[in-house]
């Protein structure tokens, strides 16, 4: 999927904003080198920055990529994905791989996790955050729904597991789990009345470009309208995330 960095910074700094709360897991060491897996616009990689010697970001979107570099210059970036890690001959390379609201959108966990095994140091720890089983899950049924009435399927990108089949991906894939654990996180969107649009503009793109605007803008009404009873507190728009945190070892 092609990303809109300057919408997320506009409009969603706020998986960021959760993710700083993940930065308390990563310890500080100046001889640490970091890897900040899928890193987007640089928010949690300029943090990150503060905790260790080195730290290199990579993203597999280019505009991402260059909002980083503009913004936080500090860091080492890249463009890659798991696949393009793998290739980069970076072989235990890193200390800890951090990662925030980036697995879910990546199918094949196989390779991305052999990737991650790839780079870490043996003992190198892997700190990450992302959707779990049921997140989002009012959202995705209203936005399949309008799309049904068009005669279209949603192509649902999402990969949300449970702790347990995720515990299992982890250990089969040669890491020690040392804490794993799913939440809710009722997550408020930015933009007022405007939010829940913003939000399916921006996460639902590869959906939507298949529309003109005019019935984007249809779609849009119809997922309000649907969802107000349940989302809109009467000032903003509260999304159902439920999230996944894992801390894991690698052999
Ligand atoms: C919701 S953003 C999170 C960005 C950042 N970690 C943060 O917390 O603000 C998801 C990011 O994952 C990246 N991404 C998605 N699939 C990826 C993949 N297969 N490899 C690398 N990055 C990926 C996207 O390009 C995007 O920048």
């Amino acid at each position: 999927m092609d990303w809109n960095a300057a919408l997320y910074r506009k409009s969603h700094g706020f998986v960021a904003e959760y993710g700083k709360n993940l930065l308390a897991c990563v310890p500080e060491d100046a001889a640490q080198c970091i890897l900040d897996f899928g890193c987007g616009t640089g928010e949690l990689t300029a943090a990150l920055a503060g905790k260790a010697g080195q730290v290199v970001g990579v993203d597999q979107s280019a505009a991402m990529i260059r909002a980083a570099r503009e913004t936080y210059p500090g860091p080492e970036y890249h463009v890659l994905d798991a696949a393009g890690l793998a290739a980069q001959g970076w072989t235990a390379r890193f200390d800890l791989v951090f990662s925030n609201a980036v697995f879910h959108w990546i199918q094949d966990q196989e390779t991305l996790l052999r990737a991650l095994h790839a780079v870490l140091k043996p003992d190198g720890l892997l700190v990450c955050e992302f959707g779990a089983q049921g997140n989002v899950a009012a959202v995705c049924a209203a936005f399949a729904s309008a799309l049904a009435t068009r005669g279209r399927t949603r192509a649902d990108p999402f990969y949300f597991p449970t702790p347990a089949a995720y515990r299992q991906k982890l250990e089969t894939a040669g890491f020690q789990v040392r804490y794993i654990e799913d939440y809710d996180r009722p997550t408020p969107l930015s933009g007022g009345e405007n939010g829940l649009a913003l939000w399916l503009e921006q996460f639902f793109a590869e959906d939507l470009a298949g529309f003109e605007h005019t019935e984007q803008m249809n779609i849009f009404r119809e997922v309000v309208c649907a969802l107000r009873p349940r989302l809109w507190d009467g000032e903003r728009w509260i999304a159902d995330y439920r999230r996944l945190r894992l801390l894991a070892v690698r052999n």
